[in-house]
């Protein structure tokens, strides 16, 4: 995964990139460095872990320089040690890298009996190894670049300084994301807006296979496969997003910022449909050939945005009586889905920037089908190459645990689902109303289920010391079973199940004996009374019960702990049984000291497959 960060312009470039690399630190965190020009030549400094640990190392106060890359590394090749931290200096060369170099092997083999030496693990090390080889030969330090990033398979986004032009920074893009931040007489680059959103609002997502050379007064785009090829003019998007929505704004951390947030983003989320759903659906029609007589819709996407999507399934099949298949992006990729005419691609994530799911939609595309991206950043390479785009408005979500992006997510599936089901002629007019009032309500019920934050808290204490939890949920709250416990697993490392209630007695029962903690997701709706067997099933085992609840009168008596959430249309309740899923995970977490933003193992987005 990876952070990149870049800077050439009138400011001094280390506290940007300091501060740079610290908003890119939830992409990766084993080491970080940087490399910037002062009045001598390049200056390196690197080390394993944190960037609160290069801030020690870089010397303070610090020292003018108008030009410098960034690096907070997820360790791919190599272990995480300081040698294979980035940037890689060779030759008067610094490279940071965001992605994976396939063919390091065959260049590095090559390059060492050519007589250099490398001197890391890494896959990276072998791109300034090449470029500085090839100034060797001759070249110019662009012509260095073109032809060794010509010749690199795999998925890269690099910032490249060198000392034989450190007037010049360049940026490069084939597969990792990469944005670029135009600033008055001076210039970023950054794997991700939040990065350098406190300078800029006026972003261009550079497109595969560009190279870009920045200077403090210009950019100069080219396509570096094919030189001759024209470069239309720059698309910048301008973001509303503000530098403050990225801060943790008195918050202990971003996650419960932003579980806190929830209301406000699935209202702004409603908000979007309303100036867009009449354009969207007439788009749709257009794009997938009489889209109401559209016969099937496939949903792709990872993680917490694969949960939504099965909460879409649920939603659109009930409404708008449309079949959806639902795959996790990285096995839809491969699957070779069988597309049949009029079959509407969805892709759900919050970054737009995940590779598989970025993969999983070319797929599609490439049978043919039309792609809409229900996407949360604004000119992402998933919003780039879909056809169609539902945005969500939840704003930078910073935790690696996805929180507001996955209610905003379900926000926008739930105004498809009604769009398309009244464009059916499966809701009338006033049916359509009711619903739409019910759903506009949402964000009030959030505010009122997150007030069991301090009875929330308590049971977390009395669960802390548990080795398995068990998630159990039916119908649309199923996915939400499946939530609970990836916020579980992923911020707490206590392990985790979600599971279909009914399908528990085919073979996860046998897991469950004396106090073992089984939450089971149990709002009214038509088969309440099936949860509610389920739940004495598991009593009748020793589980220790945990039921969330807009009935507890019903349910009390079967559980040993009961949180209530309001009550909601059937088809809304995910958006309320899953806020206290997400505050007993997060209070969990931070009871075992665990580092709740940055998990182990884990970057915010997953940008190589
Ligand atoms: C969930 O908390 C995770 N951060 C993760 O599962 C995430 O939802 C997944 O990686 C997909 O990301 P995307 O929505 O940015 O595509």
């Amino acid at each position: 995964m990876c952070g990149i960060v870049g800077y050439i312009g009138h400011q001094n470039a280390l506290p940007i990139l300091i501060d740079g690399l610290k908003r890119l630190e939830y992409r990766g965190y084993d080491s970080s460095g940087i490399a910037y020009k002062n009045g001598k030549g390049i200056e390196v400094y690197k080390t394993t872990g944190r960037i609160k640990k290069l801030e020690h190392i870089v010397p303070f106060p610090y020292e003018h320089a108008n030009v410098g890359i960034g690096h907070t590394r997820w360790a791919t090749h190599g272990a995480p040690s300081e040698v294979n931290a980035h940037p890689h200096y060779i030759g008067g060369v610094a490279v940071v890298h965001n992605g994976i170099i396939e063919n390091y092997r065959e260049i590095r083999s090559k390059l060492i009996a050519e007589g250099e030496t490398f001197y890391s693990e890494t896959d990276t090390e072998a791109v300034p190894q090449l470029i500085s080889w090839n100034m060797k030969r001759g070249l110019s330090l662009y012509e260095s670049i073109v032809e060794s990033i010509s010749a690199l398979r795999g998925s890269f986004a690099l910032g490249i300084l060198s000392e034989s032009d450190p007037t010049t920074l360049y940026a490069v893009k084939k597969g990792s994301p990469l944005v670029i931040g135009y600033g008055e007489g001076e210039y970023f680059f950054a794997s991700d807006i939040p990065a350098i959103l406190s300078h800029t609002k006026r972003f261009l997502y550079l497109e595969d296979g560009q190279i870009c050379a920045l200077s403090a007064k210009d950019i100069d785009i080219k396509y570096f496969g094919q030189p001759k090829q024209a470069v239309p003019e720059p698309s910048i998007v301008e973001v509303d997003w503000t530098s403050a929505m990225a801060e943790k704004d008195g918050y202990d951390h971003f996650m419960l910022k932003e579980i806190h947030e929830q209301p406000r983003a699935v209202q702004d989320t409603l908000n979007e449909w309303n100036e867009c759903s009449e354009k969207l659906i007439e788009d749709l029609k257009l794009t997938v050939k009489k889209t109401f007589g559209l016969q099937r819709i496939h949903i792709a996407a990872c993680g917490t945005s694969y949960h939504a999507a099965v909460v879409g399934r649920y939603v659109i099949e009930e409404l708008a009586r449309i079949p959806v298949s639902v795959e996790i992006a990285s096995e839809y990729r491969y699957m070779q889905p069988i597309i049949e005419h009029d079959t509407l691609f969805i892709s759900i994530t919050q970054s737009g920037e995940t590779a598989d799911t970025l993969a999983a939609q070319r797929e599609a595309k490439n049978k043919e089908a039309r792609a809409l991206t229900i996407c949360n950043v604004v000119g992402s390479t998933a919003a780039r190459d879909a056809d169609l785009v539902l945005y969500t408005r939840a704003g930078p979500e910073i935790g690696v645990a996805s929180t507001k992006a996955f209610t905003s997510q379900m926000a926008a599936l739930c105004l498809l689902a009604m769009g398309l089901a009244s464009k059916r002629g499966r809701l009338m007019n006033g049916e359509l109303k009711i619903l739409m009032a019910q759903l506009f309500k949402v964000p009030e019920l959030i505010e009122k289920a997150m007030k069991k934050n301090a009875e929330i808290k308590a049971l977390a204490e009395t669960l802390v010391e548990t080795r398995d939890i068990l998630y159990l949920g039916r119908g649309v709250n199923y996915p939400i079973a499946l939530e609970g416990a990836l916020k579980l697993k992923e911020i707490s490392y206590i392990h985790a199940e979600g599971y279909p209630a009914g399908e528990m007695k085919h073979g996860s029962i046998a897991l469950i004996d004396e106090g073992m903690p089984v939450v089971a997701v149990a709002p009214v709706n038509s088969h309440f009374d099936k949860i509610l067997s389920n739940i004495e099933e598991v009593r009748a085992r020793g589980a220790r019960v945990i039921a969330v609840t807009d009935e507890p009168a019903a349910v009390s008596h079967k559980a040993d702990d009961v949180l209530v959430v309001p009550s909601t249309h059937p088809l809304f309740s995910p958006f309320v049984t899953v806020i206290p899923l997400q505050l007993l995970a997060y209070h969990i977490a931070v009871l075992k000291g665990c580092d709740v933003d940055r998990p182990r193992n884990l970057a915010k987005s997953v940008t190589v497959e």
